[in-house]
């Protein structure tokens, strides 16, 4: 059985399709047997994004299907190590269903307080039903400041959840590098992969503790 990572938040546009490809790549690059989920299909941002990497013919690739709903995903997760689920722009019922089923839970979030706000309003309702340490934030498209993000790790620990360590800034070297079909970490610019590297290697320290829990 594959282990499952739900990327899913309350607001759209949020980073959700930018973090379920940097993890993919980053455990595929590792040998992972890895598949994205895109539950988007409206958008199949991930979806078409594949297309563009299989064009510019980018290694390792990283399949990625469209699926419009949970269980149909889930359905393949025991041919996977690992199942990335790529959630639809906001929260409903099934990122519910993708919150149940996901040994871990990445929300990503900016740090405006109309990003933060809602992202930990759908922590709180998730934690109704799930544990608490399966979820984790991710700080993505954050400014030059340090205080502001600094102020917005504060924010998240306040409320007494867990913030991945590393953020991905807002730069236009990101975005090139997604058009190409590429993830944050195979920009052209080694200080933008070097912050991508920082933010994967957290999430990846946080599969491995899964990993060795479910070995024992
Ligand atoms: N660090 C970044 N720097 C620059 N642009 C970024 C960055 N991260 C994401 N983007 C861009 O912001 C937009 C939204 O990102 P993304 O598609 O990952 O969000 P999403 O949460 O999946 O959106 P949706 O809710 O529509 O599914 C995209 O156009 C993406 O290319
Ligand atoms: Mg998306």
């Amino acid at each position: 059985m594959a282990i499952i990572i739900g990327v899913i938040s309350q607001k759209g546009g949020v980073g959700k399709s930018t973090i379920s490809r940097l993890i993919a790549r980053e455990f595929a690059a590792q040998g992972w047997h890895t598949k994205i989920g895109d539950l988007d299909i409206s958008q199949a941002t991930s979806f078409r994004w594949r297309s563009r990497r299989l064009q510019s013919g980018i290694e390792p690739d990283i399949p990625v299907e469209q699926y419009g709903r949970v269980d149909q995903a889930l359905k393949i997760a025991d041919q996977y190590d690992i199942l990335v689920i790529d959630g639809a722009p906001h929260a409903t019922q099934a990122t519910y269903q993708i919150a149940k089923a996901s040994d871990l839970i990445v929300i990503p979030t900016g740090l405006a307080v109309d990003d933060l706000e809602p992202g930990v309003m759908l922590a709180h309702e998730l934690v109704q039903s799930i544990p608490r340490d399966r979820i984790v934030f991710a700080l993505c498209r954050v400014g030059h400041s340090e205080a502001e993000i600094s102020e917005g790790r504060d924010y998240f620990r306040q409320a007494n959840y867990h913030v991945l360590e590393g953020e991905l800034p807002d730069k236009t070297g990101y975005r090139r590098a997604f058009d190409e079909g590429r993830v944050a970490t195979e920009t052209r610019y080694v200080g933008l992969n070097r912050k991508a590297e920082r933010l994967a290697q957290s999430i990846v320290d946080r599969i491995a503790i899964i990993s060795s829990e479910r070995a024992a």
